[in-house]
């Protein structure tokens, strides 16, 4: 730039030219400011950069809590109770932490369902998804040893529970479950290695999202009609106006958080995790935390042990098979009539599930849960696959700015 341009911008112009010709730092983020977006996107497109704002959170409020927390199974408990009543605005970080889990949870569920929904998976965003079932595995792990650390009654037997679940693999099973633990029971060494793998974790989670978004902006965000961008009318720059509608959605997520946050802070937690964990009395229900309920629902409607694994492994690693398994030409379900009334289908089924994974192992609860563990893998294998044949599209738009048009009529 010249030192005219230089002159014309004023005090620090001199220090970010500086920088700028040393690494050009502020000309990529004018880059992404630039970075052109279809025009239609609806709030749907919201939940990606809520899922950030959600991972930013839990690691903020999370190293803040690291910092006075105690990974000592004879302390642990303890130094939590500590942070919520001695720690100042201990009790705000901690249930900001708890109820951020569930927030991150919630949006990257509405997050898959709209990928679900507008068949995002597809060509050529198949890598986004990908990758995106990889963040969301992580998620699940990052959660689950989490849930450990206050070391309440839950925490200790819904560790041991899932842990166990690994014996069922024949031969070398109970190897991994001693390997796992560290030892010959959840005990010390399982809470240190879940303590230090759960600070880890979500850095690991940020930088698989930089890959995420970095294999999004090779072909762009898709968008409600399913038909890529053609021509520059096709789009909008990315700011202003995406960065107002993602602050509209970030006012809306906060209205939510600190609704949970400051007005049922417990509500999403179990209260058996309030007592200190006890190895010799067992919980009469033990149940993890509400997200993980649908696959649990599904780990324990098959009545084999090793089955049960690998139906609940299967439901999540199913969805790497999404591109191939929705064969219809048409991206979007916004066209598809008979696929939307399916995909309720799932969703309500999804719930369901959630639901009888809640509910003690009993009838009609089981058989509930096996009809809808049976659904659930019906869709990708037998619904996606076939529903193109038994439906006629309704007409997709030629371009994204004349279903723009259409729609301002
Ligand atoms: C921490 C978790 C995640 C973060 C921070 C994240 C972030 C984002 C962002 C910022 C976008 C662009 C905005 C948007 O389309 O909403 C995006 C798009 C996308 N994400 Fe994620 N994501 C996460 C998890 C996931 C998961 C679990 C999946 C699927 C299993 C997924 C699949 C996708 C797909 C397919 C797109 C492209 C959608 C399109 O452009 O049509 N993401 N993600």
């Amino acid at each position: 730039m010249s030192n005219k341009n230089l002159q014309s911008k004023g005090i620090g112009s001199g220090v970010i030219e500086w920088i700028e010709y040393r690494l050009p730092i502020f000309s990529s983020l004018k880059h992404l400011a630039d970075y052109q977006a279809p025009k239609n996107l609806s709030y749907a497109w919201n939940f990606g950069s809520l899922a950030g704002l959600a991972l930013m959170i839990q690691i903020i409020t999370g190293l803040f809590l690291a910092m006075q927390y105690t990974p000592h199974v004879s302390y642990a408990f303890e130094s939590v109770e500590r942070i919520m009543r001695d720690v100042n605005f201990g009790w705000l970080l901690r249930y900001a932490h708890a109820v951020g889990a569930s927030m991150f949870f919630i949006v990257v569920y509405l997050h898959i369902a709209r990928g679900l929904f507008y068949g995002s998976y597809k060509s050529p965003r198949e890598m986004v998804w990908f990758i995106g079932i990889i963040i969301f595995i992580a998620m699940m792990a990052t959660a689950f040893m989490g849930y450990v650390l206050p070391w309440g009654q839950m925490s200790f037997w819904g560790a041991k529970v899932i842990t166990n679940l690994f014996s069922a693999f024949p031969l070398i099973g109970e190897d991994i479950v001693l390997w796992l633990w560290g030892g010959f029971s959840v005990d010390n060494p399982t809470l240190n290695r879940f303590f230090a793998l759960h600070f880890l974790l979500p850095f690991v989670i940020l930088g698989i999202i930089m890959i995420h978004v970095w294999a999004l902006h090779v072909h762009g965000s898709g968008n409600p009609t399913g038909v890529e961008v053609k021509t520059a009318k096709d789009t909008i720059p990315f700011h202003p106006y995406y960065t107002v509608k993602d602050f509209f959605g970030i006012g809306v997520f906060f209205l939510v958080f600190f609704g949970f946050l400051f007005y049922a802070p417990n509500y999403l937690g179990h209260p058996d995790n309030y007592i200190p964990a006890n190895p010799l009395v067992t919980p009469p229900h033990i149940v993890p935390e509400w997200y993980f309920l649908p696959f649990y629902a599904i780990l324990r409607s098959i009545p084999d042990k090793l089955m049960g694994v690998l139906g609940m492994f299967g439901s999540l690693l199913i969805l790497f098979a999404l591109p191939w398994l929705d064969r219809s030409k048409v991206k979007s379900g916004h066209y598809r009539p008979l696929f939307k009334i399916f995909f309720c289908l799932f969703i309500i089924t999804f719930l369901i599930l959630g639901y009888i994974g809640g509910q003690a192992p009993e009838e009609p609860y089981l058989t509930i849960g096996r009809i809808c563990t049976f659904w659930y893998f019906a869709h990708f294998l037998i619904v996606l696959p076939l529903v193109h044949r038994y439906e006629s599209p309704e007409a997709t738009p030629n371009s994204i700015d004349s279903a723009y048009q259409a729609k301002k009529k």
